[in-house]
This record gives structure tokens, sequence and C-alpha cells, in this order.
């Protein structure tokens, strides 16, 4: 299977998950759902049972868009209270289900509704399966006035940050990606970057990681649970 075709096969797995829990549980539910290519994937398929969503929290505009394009509604977080799941992508989990996120720069919805669900389910291609986070550069949202002033304190931290030009996230923010990271800490790195004035938040998920990983590879997808 090529990347795509396991980004097809994790979304599919995702939807039949979900399909299993509204039938189990006999009512409609409100979901949680990412952003990116594979998220896209698994909207794609839960159009099929839209009726037996009640609704969707989106982590973007692009995903309500593409959620509401196949006649699923969207609501607010603030009203929808405890999400029962949240299906997303990630650009690289390791084997403790902790993440890199924010290659779409939607990071802080995305970490909002993780922390804001009962269960986070990640869908994943084979590819984003890492021994160690860091390769892929580390999203950090800032307030637009502070990118400097983060970026030399991102530096005393032992990155190389760069500012992703042209991107403006959802909430009004720039996003500066930090390259050259060893995460040998996950959760220590993720508070210390969080710590520094004019973060809005970083793209390590590691104080919530997710419960279930769906990572599709070429013997099928694996199902991996948090331990
Ligand atoms: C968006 C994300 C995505 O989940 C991540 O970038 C993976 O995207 P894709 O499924 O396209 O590989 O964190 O902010």
């Amino acid at each position: 299977m090529d990347q795509q075709e396991q980004k097809v096969a994790a979304a599919q797995a995702a939807f039949e998950y979900v399909q299993d829990l509204i039938n189990h549980w006999g009512e409609e539910i409100v979901i949680g759902i990412g952003t990116g290519s594979t998220a896209n994937l698994f909207i794609d398929q839960i159009a099929q049972i839209k009726n037996s969503i009640s609704a969707a929290v989106a982590s973007s505009e692009e995903s309500a868009k593409r959620l509401k394009s196949h006649g699923i509604s969207i609501t607010d977080l603030n009203s929808a209270g405890t999400l029962r799941v949240y299906i997303d992508g990630a650009d690289e989990v390791n084997e403790n289900l902790q993440l890199i996120k924010g290659g779409g720069a939607a990071l802080t919805r995305e970490k909002i509704i993780a922390a804001a669900s009962s269960e986070f389910i990640c869908i994943a291609d084979e590819s984003k399966f890492v021994p160690l986070l860091g390769k892929f550069p580390l999203p950090v949202e800032v307030i637009p006035m502070s990118r400097s002033y983060v970026a030399r304190e991102l530096v005393k931290l032992g990155g190389d940050p760069a500012y992703r030009s042209g991107v403006v996230t959802d909430n009004g923010n720039h996003i500066v990606d930090v390259h050259n990271l060893e995460i040998l800490d996950p959760r220590k790195l993720e508070r210390q970057i969080n710590n520094i004035t004019g973060v809005v938040t970083n793209g390590i998920f590691a104080d919530r990681p997710a419960d279930l990983l769906l990572l599709a590879t070429d013997d099928g997808v694996k199902k991996i649970s948090r331990s």
C-alpha cells in the first residue's frame, strides 16, 4: 500500500470504530473531528452515517466547510460539553501515543478538542510512527507581536525556529516551526515551550496523548492502545 492507500485504510478503520460506538450507545452522538488529509478522508467516510451524528465539532474552518458540504451540522464546543470521541491525524506519533501535530496549522483547536474529549483516536499511515519525536519540525502557534521574542527563546531550548511565512491560523496568529529538536522528554518540552510568553500552544501532544492509534501498515490497520 502506498501512503495514500494507508491513509484511506486508517480513515476507514476509524469510521468502523465510530459506527460501532454509535450502535453500542444506540443514540446520536456529537463527535470531534480534526484537520488534514487523513481527517478529510474520515469526514468523507462518515457522510454515509450523517443521520446518526447529531453534530460535529471541527478543529478548523477548513474541516467545518468540508463537513457542512456533506450535510453534517457543526456545533460549538462550548455548547457540546465533553465529546465522546475525537478523531484526528498526526505528523508524528511515538509508542506512547504522544504526538507532533500542527502541520496544517490547526494545533490549538486540535489540542482544545482533544482535551475536551473522553477518547482521542489518532489515525495515521505507517510513515508517521517514529521512535523519537522531533524530525518533523515542531509547530508553535504564537501571538504575532511575540514572534521574534519566542523564536529567540526557542533557540535557547536548542531548536532552529523558522517563521511559516504567509500562514495565519484560524485564531489570527502566526506559526513558528522548530527544526532540529530531539524530543527526549515530550511532556517536559511541551510545558517549557507553553511557558514562553507569547506562545498560544505548541504541537507536542504529550500531556494529553491519543488513547488509541489506528496505524495503517502493509499488514493491515494495527490498533495500538495507550498502556
Ligand atoms: C493539522 C494536523 C494534521 O493532523 C497533521 O498535519 C497530519 O496531516 P495529514 O493527515 O494531512 O498527514 O495536525 O494541524
